[in-house]
């Protein structure tokens, strides 16, 4: 187990990639800690896989630095939380748009400020395809996903000796497309698999092995990983 007597913090574990990677980690060994808002659905998550649950709500300065104060210094932090409202450019309201930055851009950098990493410990952040595979009417969260691969970056010397990465998902199978009706969700993605040269969408197990990859492989610092089926090159 390669994460045994590690620490591991997952933001946005209830659910999808954040959940996948939070049971993988306990898996490898790791003691787990999973935080989102919804405490029902975290609780739950949390029982399910063996972690501790701690709620935050990542647009909150202070909820964040609760999370990190309870968790004191630890080795690995993976943020995955994201709550995207998107619409057609000239007329998505702005609230929307200042909303998805808020959770998916600023929490990130919350997060990011308020952890006490180890040298040699890992921050990754979960980016997404549409920075470098724009389409219409998801503007503000294409632009979001590139500030976080830049900020990955740029925190990557600032943080060091704690290491930082991006993984940029392609399109993954998880509850984030919850409100769609389930015949069009279902038809959505056997379109996009039939597309992608794999053949299948992703998984969250696919995103979480890479973080988990980000977590044990010591030179990985300041890198960001595409992982999207073959979605990029069709
Ligand atoms: N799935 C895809 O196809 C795909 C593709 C590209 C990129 N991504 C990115 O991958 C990341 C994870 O996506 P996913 O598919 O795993 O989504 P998901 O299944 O909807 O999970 C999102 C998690 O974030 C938490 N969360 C949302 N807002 C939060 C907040 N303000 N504070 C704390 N926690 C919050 C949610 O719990 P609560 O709602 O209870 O807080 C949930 O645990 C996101 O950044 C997403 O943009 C996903």
């Amino acid at each position: 187990m390669v994460l045994s007597g590690q620490k591991v913090v997952v933001v946005g574990g209830s659910s999808g990639i954040g959940l996948s990677t939070a049971e993988l980690a306990k898996n490898e060994g790791a003691e787990v800690v999973i935080a989102s808002r919804n405490a029902e659905r975290l609780n739950a998550a949390a029982v399910k896989i063996g972690a501790k649950a701690i709620p935050t709500d990542v647009t909150s300065d202070e909820s964040v630095g609760q999370l990190f104060r309870q968790c004191g210094r630890v080795d690995h932090v993976v943020v995955t939380a994201a709550q995207l409202r998107t619409g057609p450019f000239k007329t998505v309201s702005m609230d929307d748009v200042r909303a998805t930055m808020e959770a998916k851009f600023w929490g990130a950098w919350r997060v990011a400020r308020a952890a006490e990493i180890r040298g040699g410990g890992s921050l990754t952040l979960v980016s997404g395809f549409l920075s470098v595979r724009p389409r219409p009417a998801a503007a503000i969260v294409g632009a979001a996903n590139g500030a976080l691969e830049s900020l990955g970056r740029s925190l990557a010397l600032e943080l060091a000796p704690a290491r930082v990465n991006v993984v940029s998902p392609g399109i993954i199978d998880t509850p984030i497309r919850a409100a769609m009706p389930e015949a069009a969700r279902r038809e959505m993605l056997a379109k996009a698999a039939a597309a992608l040269p794999v053949g299948r969408v992703g998984l969250g197990e696919d995103i979480a092995r890479q973080i988990l990859a980000f977590m044990t492989v010591g030179f990985a610092t300041g890198s960001i990983v595409y992982l999207d089926g073959g979605g990029l090159i069709v």
